[in-house]
C-alpha cells in the first residue's frame, strides 16, 4: 500500500512537473488567482538604470513566472498574462481568431480593437515548452510595467495544442533569449533602440520562501536594469557566454563540498539557463555518478526508471553540490536539489537525466532562485548574485 500511494504522489507530481504532456485534472480556473502586474517601482528598493520592472507570480502548473503586460491602444484594456521565457525570443499571445474551445479560458488578442495594431505577413514558427506553435507577425504599442513601448513585433498564435484546454493557463509568453536573426527582435531590443532603455541587459528576482516548504511566490522582471532591494552589488560577478543566441556557459566542473570527492563534469561542461523549468538536468553518466554519491536510488519499486529517490529524513545530512563558475563557486544545498513531493517518507531529486546526453546541462529555476540573476545582453554575460 505504502508503494502504491507513494507511486501515485511521485506520477502526479512528475505530471506537475516535468512531463508538461500529460493531463492533470483540474478543478478550478486558475486565473482567478493571477495577480495583474504593477509597477514594482512602488517597493523597489535601489534601483540602478533607466528600468521597467514587473511583479512575477508562479505559475501554477510548473509553467514557470508569469507577468502581465497590456498590447494595443488604448492601454490596459488587452490584458496578457504572460510566461516570462529566457529561452525563446518571440513575444506572443492567442488571438481572436482561435475560436475553438481551447482559447476559451484565455485572454485572446483582437486586432480590430487596437488603434495602433500594424499588421506585417511573416510567419514564425514558435516554441511552447515541447510545442511548437505557428505565428502571424503584427506589430502593436506594448505596455510593460510603468512603460509603452511603441511598434513592438509580436506573434499571433490561432491553433493552439489541446494542453492549452486545462493545464496550460497562461495566454502566451514574453522570450528574453538572444536574438540571432532580425526576426528575433525581443521588447527588450525594441526598448533599446527607441531609447526607453539605457542598457541592454535584464534582471530576474525568484522569490522562494523557505516556509512552508520551499514554495515560489513570484518574484520580479526588471528590463534594463536591477534592483538591489534584493542583493549586493558588490557581489556581481559577470560570467563569459560560450554560445551566440543562447544564455549559455561552461561550468567549469562540479564538486561536492570536499573538491576532491566526488568531482563530476571533470573537463568542464556547457550549460543553459532555464525561466521555466524548474529542476536541473545533466548527461546520464554524470547524473548517475551524482545519485551514486549522494545514495539516492534510481529503481524503486512501482516508479519508472531513473526517477531518484532519496529519504526525506536524511535531507539534513546531504552534502552540497558546488558549481564552479568562472572561477567562482555557485552551491546547491540539499534543501535545493531535494523535492518534498507529498511523501512523508520519500523524497525526489531534482537533478534529472537529460533524454539526450549531448545536450548542455539545462540550469532550472530550482538554482536560480537561490541567485539574483542579471542578464547582460549588449555584453553577453551573465551574472548570479548572492541574494540579501
Ligand atoms: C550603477 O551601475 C553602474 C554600472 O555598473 C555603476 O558604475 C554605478 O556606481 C551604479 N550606481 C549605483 C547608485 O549603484
Ligand atoms: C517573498 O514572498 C513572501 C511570501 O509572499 C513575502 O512574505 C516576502 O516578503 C517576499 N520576499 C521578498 C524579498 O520580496
Ligand atoms: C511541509 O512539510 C511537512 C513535512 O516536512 C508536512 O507535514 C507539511 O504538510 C508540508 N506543508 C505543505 C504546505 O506542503
Ligand atoms: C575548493 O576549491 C575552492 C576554489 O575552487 C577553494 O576556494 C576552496 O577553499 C576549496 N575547498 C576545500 C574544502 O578545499
Ligand atoms: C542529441 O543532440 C545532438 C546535438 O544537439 C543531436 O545531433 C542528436 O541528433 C540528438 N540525438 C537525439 C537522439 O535526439
Ligand atoms: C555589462 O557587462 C559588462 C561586462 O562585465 C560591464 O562592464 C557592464 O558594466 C555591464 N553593464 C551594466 C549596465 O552593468
Amino acid at each position: 500500500m505504502i508503494y502504491f500511494i507513494l507511486f501515485w504522489t511521485l506520477i502526479n507530481y512528475l505530471c506537475l512537473n516535468v512531463n508538461s504532456f500529460v493531463r492533470v485534472p483540474l478543478q478550478r480556473d486558475h486565473y482567478a488567482s493571477l495577480e495583474k502586474s504593477i509597477n514594482a517601482k512602488e517597493n523597489a528598493g535601489n534601483i540602478n538604470g533607466t528600468v521597467t520592472a514587473l511583479k512575477l507570480k508562479y505559475g501554477e502548473r510548473s509553467s514557470g513566472f508569469i507577468g502581465t503586460i497590456s498590447i494595443g491602444t488604448p492601454k490596459n484594456e488587452q490584458v496578457f498574462n504572460m510566461v516570462i521565457d529566457i529561452s525563446n525570443t518571440a513575444l506572443w499571445v492567442i488571438s481572436s481568431e482561435c475560436t475553438t474551445e481551447i482559447c476559451r479560458n484565455h485572454n485572446v488578442y483582437t486586432y480590430e480593437w487596437s488603434k495602433t495594431y500594424e499588421s506585417n505577413d511573416r510567419f514564425k514558427s514558435i516554441k511552447d515548452g515541447k510545442d511548437k506553435l505557428l505565428g502571424l507577425g503584427a506589430k502593436d504599442v506594448v505596455q510593460i510595467g510603468s512603460v509603452s513601448v511603441k511598434s513592438v513585433p509580436f506573434y499571433l498564435v490561432k491553433d493552439l495544442p489541446i494542453d492549452f484546454l486545462l493545464e496550460k493557463t497562461y495566454d502566451g509568453r514574453l522570450g528574453l533569449s538572444l536574438p540571432i536573426n532580425d526576426d528575433d527582435e525581443t521588447i527588450l531590443e525594441t526598448m533599446i533602440n527607441q531609447g526607453t532603455l539605457e542598457w541592454n541587459l535584464f534582471s530576474l528576482y525568484i522569490n522562494r520562501t523557505k516556509e512552508p516548504n520551499f514554495t515560489y511566490s513570484g518574484g520580479e522582471l526588471m528590463l534594463g536594469g536591477w534592483n538591489t532591494k534584493y542583493f549586493n552589488p558588490d557581489d556581481i560577478d559577470y560570467i563569459p557566454l560560450s554560445k551566440p543566441g543562447k544564455w549559455q556557459f561552461t561550468i567549469d566542473r562540479i564538486t561536492s563540498a570536499e573538491n576532491t570527492t566526488g568531482v563530476w563534469c571533470k573537463s568542464g561542461c556547457e550549460a543553459t539557463v532555464s525561466s521555466t523549468y524548474q529542476f536541473i538536468e545533466g548527461p546520464a553518466k554524470e547524473i548517475k555518478a551524482i545519485y551514486q554519491y549522494i545514495g539516492a536510488s534510481i529503481d524503486f519499486p512501482l516508479l519508472p526508471p531513473n526517477t531518484p529517490i532519496v529519504k526525506c529524513n536524511q535531507i539534513n545530512q546531504l552534502p552540497p553540490i558546488k558549481f564552479h563558475i568562472n572561477k567562482k563557486e555557485y552551491i546547491l544545498e540539499s534543501t535545493d536539489y531535494v523535492v518534498q513531493t507529498g511523501n512523508p517518507e520519500y523524497c525526489l531529486m531534482a537533478l534529472i537525466i537529460a533524454d539526450n546526453s549531448s545536450d548542455p546541462w539545462k540550469i532550472g529555476y530550482r538554482f536560480l532562485s537561490k541567485y539574483y540573476t542579471i542578464f547582460n545582453a549588449s555584453e553577453k554575460k551573465i551574472a548570479f548574485a548572492n541574494l540579501k
